[in-house]
């Protein structure tokens, strides 16, 4: 490796000396991508004719961990990064840099520096900082020319490291920021709404919706984008017991598809696309520069959370879990009722409930009394109880969902839960719930489970929640809750670890599905190599789903892990090449 590295750089020197450096290069194997370093890769000044052409917004890929390696170390520099690796704001800000550690893989980690390589790894070589549709159009037509591979990058938060592609063009979409609110008016809905930049995380969107004096579908966690992953995915929200998922408010999208066309998907134009932009995976069918969503009156916002200690006796403990599952079911009848919790091996802890609209505490309180009630009988004590009112959504948020802390150094799988199953079969359940929290292996220190209950049906949440209005995974409609599992990684823990977690995490994935039978998977919330992912993450939209792409993206420019016909168009190499199936 090193003897080819320093070959290849030598015969370089030698080939510039002469003035013709392409010698010394491999062409682009067939029925592959141009890769940096082929012949066919785009020459610097090809590069500059682009980087003209979006007014100098073109970006060169660097790896964040860059200070911490040989040449050019800085040791400051370096320190501070390490610091604040495991968080999610250098990821969030940056072009090209992605926060999951599985498709870091540790290319240039800084836990390994000075010495060692530094490389791009999985990373785009290039980004476009998109501020005007004519930015992407000049992104799709320059790829599409090229053969080279075209990443969408927002936020940088997906697990399944489909914002990422080594020797891709990136379109950076962060800093389309338009945040609008304005009376939409059509045949389907007339009334209040937003119109929401690709770059809008929640962040900004909180703050705004506030001093509108509205509520918004956001995710739980403010750095999530709101257009990208989160609503093209699907999108869970504290409010999504009361106004259903992300994908669920969508009115209309802003994009240019695949062929470099800008257009408008809604109800009556383009009708497919719309439907697959709704929950249908994202970065997969077009580029979205914005949509415009319903929005909703604010109000006050009831709070509660509380945290439930193992002693020590497990079978006390699991009691106690099973009782909570067995809740869930009365609080799903609740309009607007909404719980977020995370259970451990030693711990339940409900980081957040929301009942939207309501200025009595009680609202909240009373209707987990019963199963306070049935802790006392099980001699299990609460070890932290609170509850109040909060005037709005965003200081709701502010208080409960904020706090919760949300580092990067994981990864973590799901699985949605039917009703059915916690009605007919909870300790068939329960028994992988521990597998999974009792975790005992050395390479994974710890494992949780978190949990979003969701009411979505058509009962709750009206027209939306009915089969075919979106692609939203149908699972959804039945789920009482949506669970994600994660596992920590050490910042310094090597490939082999990281794989090591990942297959561990599918094994009790594969676990889930088999007491979980028509259960399905939130896509965002998921590994990219689930062997099931088709029926998982799209079940009964796949094929209408695989018409669309094909429509839309003829030529496969857009591609994805587990994304709808990613198995019948390209394959990625081991060294993040694409090449034709
Ligand atoms: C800490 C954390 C908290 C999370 N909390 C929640 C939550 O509360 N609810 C929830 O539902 N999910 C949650 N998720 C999952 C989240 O929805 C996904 O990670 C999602 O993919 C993030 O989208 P993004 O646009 O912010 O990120 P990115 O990683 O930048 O992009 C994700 C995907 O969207 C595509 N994309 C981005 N922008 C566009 C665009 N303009 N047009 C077309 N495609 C685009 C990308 O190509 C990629 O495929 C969380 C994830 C993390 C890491
Ligand atoms: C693109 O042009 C701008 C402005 O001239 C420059 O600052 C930037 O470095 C260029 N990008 C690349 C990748 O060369
Ligand atoms: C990931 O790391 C492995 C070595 O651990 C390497 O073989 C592979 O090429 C890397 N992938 C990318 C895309 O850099
Ligand atoms: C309740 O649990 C405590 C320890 O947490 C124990 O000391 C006590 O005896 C238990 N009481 C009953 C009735 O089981
Ligand atoms: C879902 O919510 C509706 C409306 O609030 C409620 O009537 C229903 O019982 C809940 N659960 C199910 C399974 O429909």
């Amino acid at each position: 490796m090193m003897r080819i590295t320093l070959l290849s750089t030598l015969s370089l020197l030698a080939a510039n000396a002469v003035g013709a450096g392409a010698q010394s290069q491999t062409h682009t194997p067939p029925g592959c991508r141009a890769f940096p370093g082929d012949i066919e890769w785009p020459s610097a000044l090809a590069w500059k004719a682009l980087n003209l052409t979006v007014g100098g917004k073109l970006i060169a890929g660097v790896p964040l961990g860059r200070p911490c390696f040989n040449p050019g170390a800085s040791q400051a520099r370096c320190t501070a990064l390490k610091e604040h690796f495991t968080e999610l704001e250098p990821f969030t800000e940056d072009p090209v840099n992605v926060m999951s550690p599985y498709w870091q893989n540790n290319s240039c980690s800084p836990f390994l520096g000075p010495t060692g390589t530094c490389s791009l790894g999985n990373l785009a070589s290039y980004a476009i900082k998109v501020t005007s549709a004519a930015d992407v159009i000049a992104g799709i037509v320059f790829a599409t020319a090229k053969n080279i591979r075209l990443t969408i990058k927002n936020t940088g938060h997906d697990f399944l490291g489909r914002s990422a592609g080594a020797g891709s063009l990136a379109l950076w979409t962060h800093h389309l920021q338009e945040i609008t609110f304005f009376r939409f008016s059509s045949t389907g809905y007339s009334g209040p709404a937003v119109r929401l930049g690709a770059g809008v995380d929640g962040t900004d969107l909180l703050p705004a919706a506030k001093a509108a004096g509205y509520r918004v579908v956001g995710g739980s966690c403010p750095t999530v984008g709101v257009t990208g992953g989160f609503t093209q995915g699907g999108g869970h929200s504290p409010l999504s017991a009361k106004y259903g998922l992300g994908a669920d408010q969508v009115l209309e999208y802003d994009v240019v598809t695949a062929l470099g066309i800008r257009t408008t998907a809604s109800p009556t134009k383009n009708p497919a696309l719309f439907w697959a932009l709704r929950g249908g995976g994202a970065g997969n069918y077009a580029v979205v520069l914005s949509m415009t969503v319903k929005v909703y009156p604010d109000g006050p916002s009831a709070g509660a959370g509380f945290l439930i200690l193992n002693d020590g006796d497990d079978t006390k403990y699991w009691k106690a879990m099973s009782a909570w599952f067995k809740h869930l079911l009365v609080l799903d009848k609740i309009p607007g009722y909404m719980t977020g919790f995370t259970m451990g091996r030693d711990f339940l802890s409900l980081a957040f409930a929301l009942l939207p609209d309501t200025t009595s505490v009680t609202d909240i309180t009373a209707p987990l009394q019963p199963f306070f009630d049935e802790l006392a009988t099980l001699n299990v004590t609460l070890a932290q109880n609170s509850a109040f009112i909060s005037p709005s959504y965003a200081d709701w948020y502010t208080s409960w969902a904020v706090p919760v802390a949300y580092g990067t150094n994981n990864a973590l799988g799901g699985r949605l839960v039917p009703r059915t199953v916690v009605q007919n079969n909870l300790p068939a359940l329960i028994n992988v719930f521990r597998d999974i929290v009792e975790v005992s292996t050395p390479e994974i220190e710890f494992s949780v489970i978190n949990g979003i209950t969701v009411n979505l049906t058509t009962k709750r949440i009206g027209n939306a929640a009915n089969p075919g209005t979106s692609a939203v995974l149908p699972a959804w409609r039945e789920a009482l809750f949506t669970l994600n599992f994660g596992i920590p990684f050490a910042a310094n823990a090597p490939v082999s670890t990281l794989k090591f977690g990942q297959a561990w995490i599918n094994e009790k994935q594969s676990k889930l599905r088999a007491v979980t039978p028509g259960g399905g998977t939130y896509m965002n919330e998921a590994t990219f190599d689930n062997p099931n992912w088709k029926q998982d993450y799209f079940g009964s939209n796949y094929n209408a789903l695989l018409a669309v792409k094909k429509t839309y993206d003829p030529l496969g420019l857009l591609w994805a892990h587990s994304a709808v016909g990613s198995d019948v168009s390209w394959k990625q190499r081991v060294d993040g090449r694409l090449c034709k199936v």
